[in-house]
């Protein structure tokens, strides 16, 4: 039997996770022993309960409920309260999804105890410094022992970077998984639409979460400029993530009172998926949603300055916008969206595997361990 010790923290990966759980209980019961960290980096309840609800995701044997803070507070607690466990529990894999501060604790804590390392999306790179993300993924995928990579540019940074090849599996992307099994469940169970009084393929949906945009009052500026100006000819929704809220408020920006955008508190994923299947076009700085709109057949403006998501772009459904600090940034990202809601692009290629990520994840463990 494997002991994988599973970490999760922030929300999209809760929406990984939810994938691996349930290879494991359909497949992999008598051969993997799951057990759930959760570091509470994530807590409220529309970031967190709400999907271990909807996804069927296992109660995790552990909540550290770590919480919010600066970087290394938050990682250093992580840290100090993964090892305890970590001491108990003895698994024979730690494994970790993504580029978050959770992400990076679970790796260090496993490695110092050299303890395997299982890293899902691993290779993904922005070659942007300043993003703490990027800094979580290059050292998790450099303590990794196993690295999951979801396509083929991912392959190639790994591959540039001079990891072993014997470590690396490309094996697709784990939140399509999750994606195919529950855009059905979605479009039965969501009653977003109606509830918003949105039509589909009427409105446009949009995120802000990043740092490099919340955080830089310009930026933040500049997209709800951006917004305001597209919501002349199209309703914009705009589920809006703690950290942004905070922001908008600490920098007095005030869309709630506008009439044709919708601010609405975070959703949970069934929602979710229902808003972006049916939206007209995507705007967002989230990696996530970048692939959920290329998965949905919507075309995506990427609210940066680069994106780890590259293949989207080269395939022409996706198309980069930076919001940085002049005027001329705003009127590019409307022009961009409105450019793209009248040339949509025909999907040719489908670069994140087959829907059978965990599976692939599995049997490599598995067959390394049992
Ligand atoms: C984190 C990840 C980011 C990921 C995102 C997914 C890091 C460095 N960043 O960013 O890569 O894309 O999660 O959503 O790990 N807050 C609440 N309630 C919550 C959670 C957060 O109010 O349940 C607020 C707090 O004010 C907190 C802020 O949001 O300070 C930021 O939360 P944090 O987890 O530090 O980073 P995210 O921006 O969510
Ligand atoms: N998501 C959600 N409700 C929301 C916003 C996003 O369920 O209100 C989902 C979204 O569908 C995707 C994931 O959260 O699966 C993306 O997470 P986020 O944008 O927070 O982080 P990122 O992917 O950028 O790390």
């Amino acid at each position: 039997m494997l002991t994988l010790l599973t970490i999760i923290g922030a929300r999209p990966q809760m929406i990984k996770a939810a994938a691996l759980s349930r290879a494991i209980e359909q497949k992999y019961a008598d051969q993997v022993r799951e057990i759930i960290v959760h570091t509470g980096q994530h807590y409220d309840a529309n970031m967190s309960d709400i999907f271990f609800q909807e996804l069927q995701i296992p109660t995790p044997q552990y909540n550290l409920h770590v919480g919010s803070g600066t970087h290394g507070k938050q990682t250093g607690q992580m840290l100090e309260k993964i090892e305890v466990i970590l001491l108990e529990e003895k698994p024979d894999v730690v494994l970790v999804y993504g580029d978050t501060n959770s992400t990076i604790a679970g790796a260090l804590a496993a490695s110092k105890l050299h303890i395997k390392i299982a890293h899902v999306e691993a290779g993904l790179r922005s070659f942007n410094k300043k993003m703490p993300e990027e800094i979580n993924r290059i050292l998790t995928d450099h303590c990794a022992d196993f690295l999951f990579v979801p396509a083929q540019n991912a392959l190639q940074n790994l591959q540039n970077e001079g990891i072993e090849a014997g470590k690396i599996t490309v094996c697709g992307d784990i939140m399509y998984d999750t994606s195919l099994h529950y855009a059905q469940i979605a479009e039965q169970q969501s009653r977003i639409l109606p509830a918003l009084q949105l039509q589909p393929k009427q409105y446009v949906l949009a995120t802000i979460h990043r740092a490099e945009n919340t955080d830089v009052p310009e930026r933040l500026k500049n997209i709800v400029e951006a917004l305001r100006q597209i919501a002349e000819k199209h309703r914009v929704v705009l589920p809006i993530h703690p950290r942004t809220r905070k922001y908008l408020q600490n920098y007095n920006i005030n869309i709630e009172q506008h009439p044709n955008i919708t601010l609405t508190d975070p959703v949970g994923y069934l929602d979710m998926v229902s808003l972006e299947k049916n939206a007209l076009l995507i705007l967002t700085d989230s990696g996530g949603v970048q692939k959920e709109a290329f998965f949905y057949d919507v075309p995506c403006v990427t609210l940066r300055d680069e994106t780890e998501w590259t293949e989207l772009v080269d395939l022409g459904w996706n198309t980069l916008a930076s919001p940085t600090d002049t005027p001329t940034d705003t009127t590019k990202i409307v022009q961009t969206a409105l450019h793209y809601i009248q040339n949509t692009p025909a999907k040719v290629a489908s670069p994140y595997g087959k829907g059978n990520t965990a599976e692939i994840i599995l049997e490599t463990l598995v067959t390394r361990y049992i």
